[in-house]
């Protein structure tokens, strides 16, 4: 029965068999038959003109298993009887997966998520011919874009967010269904361009004309006018007095509107360090050994498979735990740093080691000279990775590391000493885990506490220091154990790759376990002027309000340029309290926000529906290969105060939470916008890497999938795979594509590679495509750099410890 409604379903796809260069694509198959196929799961249709299927629709719901609704809160409990039964199991002292999987089992929990579309009723009209979607930046028309769709009105989907309510009154129903959508006249498709010669890549970013950022739809917010001075509002004399956190109630029913969490798997270790091995789906995990696993083994590295729900562990033996990690540009995972010699494992404070996509084992290949706790390793376009900041012991004011270290590639062994500026040294509490990006220049942007600067980071040479944002939010930091989190939104063709960063949340200077965090996103822009080599601001940062304060909150980039801000607590603040059994955090902010940067000032946040997991210290989360965003960790979840309406659900395992689970925002389950990769051009295909190559400037040729025969790819993104630990991901990048042509018939489109290896560093990617802010599967491709691979360093492939002999090269 499912297998004949997957065909059914496969036939309405517009696909074509027949390719016109020649060679066959080929296929993704693993997109087509494991992950994209049982999303659509049910209706009837039939196709109306073969080769241009157009979808007469009887019925469709989309939707083969039953939605997370509430009653499936009961789900959670089924934790309690897996860890009982795992308790009850045989101690095997190794990595004992089945014993996870069939604890799982126990409760009968699997992701049906994965195959959770939700109800969508079929457009009235026998042909659904839906317009264009909106340009991504309505506000400022992007240059060079002669495909560029008119504009449509607002989405019905884009309702207001919901009110926030206070916790203690009756439960509110949940807001009514947005109307449906006028259908608008059809579109004709647009002719795709012709296809220009491949312009060799330039060295220099494009040249950006200032943009005049459009009217603000209201005035920017000013947090330093409201500022209110320390208060005992909530019994802190040290708290500033905002006692205002209503706790909001959104609906858990209408994941196309407010996103969907499913609980997933019970891992073996807390997700504390989280890293997307590049080319899998599946994550890295690190943590502290805690011995209270499930498996009750004492390990601390292992990785989590999300297609069969799996997870691994890892033998490794020193001290990864606050460590640093990025990828390197032969996408294996780079781990440096970490914690003293402890429980059985070595020092670690000067490891630089190697998780090896290939073999899934872990690598110290070198040391660095200075030992860091809560650095930042950062991916270079050169394949170098900077290595800054992180106290030379556990703990603040331990000792500031005024050295940043500098890992190459060609001379893995030996790291390259550079001095941090005296400006960074200066105004931060000990430099942990600074946010770092690489600008389309090449500089680093470099961000701490409250200050910030752009750095060349070969030679140490400060460009220029950011504005300040006390004028506008005065006392708000984001350094731990204040901590807040930012991403660089994506750098499009649209925007002329012109970077902007926006911190979400945060701590005041004063703050306390008590504390309301900031609520503030603070955004700006870095604006290069080629001619006279100097950076601008523009008006510096401007800051919104968020439905919520959050401290120790992630930010996820999705590949439509929107970001889901999750975890974290209303109030307090990260770190261990004496021996974790004092609380720091509390009031957990189990409500994800999404911010849409293209949105008009004041309208940029939408509150999500809740997990009932609380994540605080050491919580990770990172975007997965179909845009959803894996969650987990927590290791301090034992003692904190919540008003949370409707309860929690606390860690079975008290400290440490081992529960993964998935959110998925709203346009997730619009499945039948989706464009689906279906095959990426062969001529690009390395068979060494077993990957797709996309070249600098070059065209890239893929074949996709579509449900609407008059729905098209509207934009293609890169996406970097991420590598997350305190708030900071190391590696957050969403890069768009140029489309140079695509025929809607065949379904082929051929897109630009991005123009230059500052704008999109070498390295392994997720192309995603979009139709307006819908995606689809992704799949994996790289960018070709320079620098040597280090995998003659991650033998023998075989090893399962820690320890190795670096061969000479
Ligand atoms: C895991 O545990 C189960 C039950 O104790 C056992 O049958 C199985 O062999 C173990 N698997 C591994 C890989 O250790
Ligand atoms: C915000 O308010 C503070 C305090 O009133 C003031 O000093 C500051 O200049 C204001 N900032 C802006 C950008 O208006
Ligand atoms: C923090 O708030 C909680 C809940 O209101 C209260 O019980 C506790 O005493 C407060 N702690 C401090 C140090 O103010
Ligand atoms: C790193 O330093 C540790 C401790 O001094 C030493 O045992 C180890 O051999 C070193 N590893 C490498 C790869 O240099
Ligand atoms: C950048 O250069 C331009 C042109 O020389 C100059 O007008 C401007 O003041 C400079 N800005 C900064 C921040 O140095
Ligand atoms: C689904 O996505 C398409 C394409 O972006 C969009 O036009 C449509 O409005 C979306 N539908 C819903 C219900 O969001």
């Amino acid at each position: 029965m499912a297998s004949l409604v997957l065909a059914l379903f496969a036939s309405v796809y517009v696909t074509s068999s027949s390719f016109s260069s020649g060679a066959p694509f080929r296929p993704l198959a693993a997109a087509v038959d494991k992950r994209f196929a049982p999303i659509h799961s049910s209706g009837t249709g039939r196709t109306t003109s073969p080769g241009r299927a157009q979808l007469t629709v009887g019925r469709w719901t989309g939707r083969q298993f039953p939605a997370v609704n509430n009653k499936d809160r009961d789900n959670l409990e089924f934790t309690t009887s897996a860890v009982n039964a795992i308790k009850k199991a045989p101690n095997d002292g190794e990595s004992n997966v089945t014993l996870v999987e069939s604890a799982l089992s126990v409760g009968g929990s699997r992701d049906r998520g994965r195959s959770l579309a939700t109800t969508k009723h079929p457009p009235s009209s026998p042909t659904p011919v839906r317009p264009p979607p909106p340009p991504r930046r309505p506000q400022s028309p992007p240059p060079r874009r002669p495909q560029s769709p008119p504009r449509r009105p607002p989405s019905p989907l884009r309702s207001p967010p919901p009110p926030l309510v206070p916790s203690r009154p009756s439960r509110k129903p949940p807001s009514p269904r947005p109307p449906s959508k006028p259908s608008p006249p059809p579109p004709k498709p647009s002719p795709p361009p012709r296809m220009p010669p491949p312009s060799p890549p330039s060295p220099q970013p494009p040249s950006q004309p200032p943009q005049p950022p459009g009217p603000p739809a209201s005035p920017p917010y000013n947090a330093s006018a409201d500022y209110e001075g320390p208060g005992p509002a909530d019994g802190n004399p040290r708290s500033p007095g905002d006692d205002k956190a209503y706790l909001p109630t959104v609906p858990d029913n209408q994941p196309d509107v407010y996103g969907q969490w499913v609980l997933k798997a019970l891992g073996n270790i807390v997700a504390i360090h989280m890293a997307l091995i590049p080319g899998t789906d599946k994550f890295f995990f690190m943590e502290r050994p805690s011995g209270r696993h499930p498996d009750r083994s004492n390990n601390i590295v292992g990785y989590y498979d999300y297609i069969t729900n799996r997870f691994t562990n890892v033998k490794y033996t020193d001290s990864v735990f606050c460590a640093g990690h990025t990828v390197t540009q032969d996408g294996h995972v780079l781990v440096v740093g970490g914690h003293i010699a402890k429980t059985g494992y070595g020092d670690g404070l000067k490891g630089v080691r190697i998780f090896s996509r290939k073999t899934l084992t872990l690598h110290r290949i070198a040391n660095m000279t200075f030992p860091r706790w809560y650095p930042t390793a950062t991916l270079l376009p050169s394949g170098m990775v900077t290595i800054m900041g992180g106290t030379v012991l556990p703990g603040s004011g331990t000792g500031k590391n005024s050295i940043y270290e500098i890992w190459d590639p060609a001379n893995p062994t030996s790291l390259i000493q550079r001095s941090q500026s005296a400006g960074l040294v200066a105004k931060t509490n000990d430099i942990y885990y600074p946010n770092t990006y690489v600008l389309p220049t090449g500089d680093l942007f470099v961000f701490c506490n409250d200050y910030g600067e752009i750095l060349d980071p070969m030679t140490g040479t400060v460009r220029t220091t950011l504005p300040s944002w006390s004028n506008i939010a005065k006392g708000v930091f984001t350094e731990y154990p204040f901590t807040g989190t930012s991403v660089m939104l994506p750098l499009t063709p649209q925007n002329s790759y012109t970077p902007e960063v926006v911190y979400f949340g945060g701590q005041f200077s004063y703050g306390w376990i008590n504390t309301t965090a900031s609520r503030l996103a603070l955004r700006i822009k870095v604006t290069y002027d080629p001619v006279a080599n100097n950076y601008t601001f523009g008006g510096g940062w401007s800051a919104e309000k968020m439905p919520l304060p959050r401290v120790m909150g992630d930010a996820v980039l999705l590949p439509n340029g929107k970001v889901v801000v999750l975890n974290g607590a209303v109030k307090g603040l990260a770190g261990d309290g004496a021996a974790g059994g004092l609380a720091k955090a509390n009031e957990p902010n189990l409500w994800p926000v999404l911010y849409d940067p293209y949105t008009p000032y004041g309208g940029r946040m939408r509150l999500m529906s809740r997990s009932r997991i609380p994540r605080l210290y050491h919580s990770t989360a990172a975007l997965t290969t179909d845009g959803s965003v894996l969650v987990a960790g927590c290791d301090r979840c034992d003692k904190y105060w919540w008003t949370t309406p409707g309860g929690i659900s606390k860690s079975p395992t008290s400290f440490a939470e081992y529960r993964i689970e998935v959110f998925r925002p709203p346009c997730w389950f619009n499945v039948t916008a989706k464009a689906q990769i279906e095959s990426l051009d062969p001529e690009t295909w390395d068979p060494e890497d077993k990957v797709n190559v996309m070249q600098y400037g070059q065209p890239f040729a893929l074949k996709y999938s579509m449900f609407f025969a008059t729905d098209s790819v509207t934009a293609a993104v890169l996406v970097s795979p991420g590598s997350a630990t305190h708030s900071t991901n190391m590696n957050q990048r969403v890069v768009g594509l140029e489309l140079l042509s695509q025929d809607i018939e065949s379904r082929r489109l051929v897109v630009k590679g991005p123009p230059t290896i500052n704008i999109a560093p070498p390295g392994w990617y997720m192309l995603f495509l979009l139709n307006g802010d819908v995606y689809g599967q992704s799949a994996w491709i790289r960018l070709p750099g320079n620098a040597p691979r280090v995998d003659s360093l991650l033998t023998p492939a075989t090893s399962t410890t820690g320890e190795m002999q670096v061969k000479s090269r």
